[in-house]
Formats: C-alpha cells, structure tokens, sequence
C-alpha cells in the first residue's frame, strides 16, 4: 500500500516524520508489544520497502534482536537485485545467538538469495584487543564492508531493557542510570536529548558511519519503544522509520 503512497496511516505517517525530521516513515496497524502478528507486519513492511530501493551488488548492514529477526523471517527473494551482500553491522553486544547480528543476517541473505558475510569478535572487548582484532587481515576486510555499506537495517531498544538483556555488569547499569538513558542502538546508549550515555566497545559500525549510508533504516515498534524512539532520532542519524501504530500515536502525545 505504502508503494503508491496511499496508506491507511498517512496522517499519522506525515506527523511523525515532521515531529522526527525524517524522509519518510511507514506505520503499520496495532501495538507490537501486545501482538506479536505486529512485528510480523513491521517486517513485511520492511521487506517491502527494500524491495523499492535495493538494486543489485549493494551491502546492507544488519544489527541483532527480535525486530531483525522479524525482518529476517518475512525475507523473501530479492528479485530486482541480484548479488546482494548481507553483513553484521556490530559484534554480538552480548545477545543471545538467535538473537545475535551474524545469525539474523546470514538467515536473511538465505532467504533473499544474497550472500553474507560473519564479523566473529568476542564483545565487549577490551582496549588492548579491539586494537589487535582491527589490524587481523580477515577482520579488516569485513570492517570495511560494514563501513562502506549503502543501506543500514537496525532497530531501537530502551536503555534499560536492553542492558538487563544483555546481562550489563552492575557497574554498567549504574551509569545508564546516573546517565538518564532511554534508548539504545547499535550497543550506544542515549539519554532523551540523543546524547551519549554509555556504549558497548566493539568492532563494526560506529554512528557516525551512518553517515556514509544512503539508507538508514529503522525498525521499531510497540507502545514501549516510543520514548526511545523519540530519543534515538535526536542523533538524526537514520532517515527511515517503521514503527507501529501505537509507538506513534504515544509519541505525539508525549509532544
Ligand atoms: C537491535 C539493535 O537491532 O535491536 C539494538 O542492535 C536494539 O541496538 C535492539 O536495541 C532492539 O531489540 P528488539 O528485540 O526490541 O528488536
């Protein structure tokens, strides 16, 4: 429906994208926190959309958790573009595996019929060894797939639920807290201005490389998500969002 811009949720799409500065925004219908046939249809919208704007040979980038996983499941095969690659845009972040960027990536590549590639770093990693590990022959050459990627998919969680599922260190918990973090991407945790509270050191792509994407491309939706969804976007760094139907209309309220 979105393709020829008539969705039943245009209004609420176009408030949205002015209150988020975005280029462009998709809803689907529901709360993803109650429902999980939500997040089924945020990942079909997803699919949807890069189906209008992937061509062939292109590297997308991908983080972990339950939104890409979605993402992943709904796949289909990528039929306009031929040879894509899919690539982990950080290391795990201390995920579980199903839920870790490697295995959502190399499940979404099977289903696209594209190709992809694995960043294998234990996270998080010490000064000593992020230095070492960046200089590995093997490493490098994946580090600079995921630098150069033209489109990045990811999601965004709340700080805290993030770091408890991750299983953060007490000492790790007390600066989110010290700190006032509400959101999380890419293992960087923000505060409700968008600034830096806390982020997880490991390889792959820092925020700033977002920068150097055509396509920066959020996923992220249910009633809960809306202030860290609010937050995330005050970096500016991503110019698409999918989210649901209840994370936008609470983000309106939340002015
Ligand atoms: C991942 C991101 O894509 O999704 C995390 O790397 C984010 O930064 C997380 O917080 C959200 O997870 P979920 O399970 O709510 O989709």
């Amino acid at each position: 429906e979105f393709m020829n811009g008539i969705s039943e949720f245009s209004v609420l799409e176009s408030q949205i994208k002015d209150k988020l500065q975005l280029e462009q925004v998709i809803i689907v219908a529901g709360n993803s926190d109650e429902q999980t046939s939500v997040k089924e249809e945020l990942g079909k919208a997803c699919v949807q959309f890069l189906n209008t704007i992937l061509t062939s040979n292109q590297t997308i980038a991908v983080t972990g958790g339950t939104s890409m996983a979605e993402v992943a499941n709904q796949m289909k095969p990528l039929l306009h573009a031929p040879n894509c690659t899919f690539v982990p845009a950080r290391g795990g972040l201390g995920e579980q595996v199903e839920n870790q960027a490697n295995t959502i990536c190399s499940q979404m590549a099977k289903k696209a019929n594209g190709n992809y590639r694995m960043l294998y770093v234990p996270d998080p990693l010490s000064e000593e060894s992020y230095h070492s590990i960046i200089e590995e022959p093997a490493i490098k050459d994946i580090l600079e797939m995921i630098h150069d990627a033209r489109i990045v998919l990811h999601s965004i969680g709340d700080a805290f639920t993030m770091a408890k599922r991750r299983k953060a260190s007490d000492e790790v918990l007390q600066k989110l807290k010290t700190g006032n973090a509400v959101s999380e991407a890419f293992g960087y945790y923000l505060d409700e201005q968008g600034e830096l509270v806390y982020k997880v050191r490991t390889v792959g792509m820092q925020i700033e490389d977002l920068e150097h994407a055509q396509y920066v491309i959020a996923v992220a939706g249910g009633k809960s998500k809306a202030k860290a969804i609010q937050s995330y976007f005050k970096q500016g760094k991503s110019n698409v969002l999918i989210t649901d139907e209840a994370a936008a209309k609470e983000m309106l309220k939340g002015n």
